[in-house]
């Protein structure tokens, strides 16, 4: 399913964000940047021990990277060249700011992706998973804060394309929904 945020092309995809060949792909990571299962797991087996020994070095040099906001290392051997680790929160039952975490993990993605001159990015659904936010309550915080930063903070088409990556059919469904209530 395709939109146009702004002057950019979003589009809602089932699949692997591993085999996404955008110049980076987002991963729901830990604040320890220490690699884990889900779609974290999948990013370092597929891209190699260079993204977990960069993630070792911010690590040292920040501590990690706090929840909702985001840092960028080598793909590895991914086709994409980068890697954006972002961290969303662990649901608490929906109260104490889960949802502006949420969508700060999106947007401080976007504006580190902007600041380094990425023009093609992937995006898996945070929190969804080990974390347990929702995934109807996700899919609408996820794709607003992507609908308003492309209309306001890159509104000359600083992004050639957004493309959002549902493992599964019934997350792809979901999100499917929510874009509908968005456009
Ligand atoms: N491609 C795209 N999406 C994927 C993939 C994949 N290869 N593998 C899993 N997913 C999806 C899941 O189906 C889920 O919808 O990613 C979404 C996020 O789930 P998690 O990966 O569990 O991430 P999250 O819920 O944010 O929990 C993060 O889990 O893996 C650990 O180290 C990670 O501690 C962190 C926590």
């Amino acid at each position: 399913m395709k939109a146009v945020f702004g002057k950019t092309p979003l589009e809602l995809m089932q699949g692997d964000i591993t085999q996404q060949e955008t110049e980076a792909i987002v991963n729901a990571a830990n604040s320890g940047l220490l690699g884990g299962g889900g779609v974290d797991g999948a990013i370092h087996r597929a891209g190699g021990p260079e993204i977990a020994r960069e993630c070792a070095e911010i690590r040292h040099r920040q501590g990690g990277c706090p929840p909702g906001q985001a840092v960028m290392t080598t793909g590895g051997k991914l086709k994409a060249r980068y890697v954006i680790h972002t961290v969303g929160p662990i649901w608490n039952g929906g109260d104490e700011g889960g949802d502006e975490i949420l969508r700060s993990a999106y947007l401080s993605s976007l504006r580190l992706a902007k600041a380094r001159g990425i023009r093609f990015l992937a995006f898996p659904s945070i929190s969804t998973g080990a974390y347990g936010f929702p995934v109807e309550r996700a899919a609408k915080i996820a794709l607003q804060a992507i609908k308003d930063f492309l209309t306001t903070e890159a509104p000359r088409g600083e992004f050639d394309k957004i493309n959002f990556v549902l493992f599964s059919e019934r997350d792809f469904e979901t999100y499917k929904k929510a874009l509908q209530g968005l456009v």
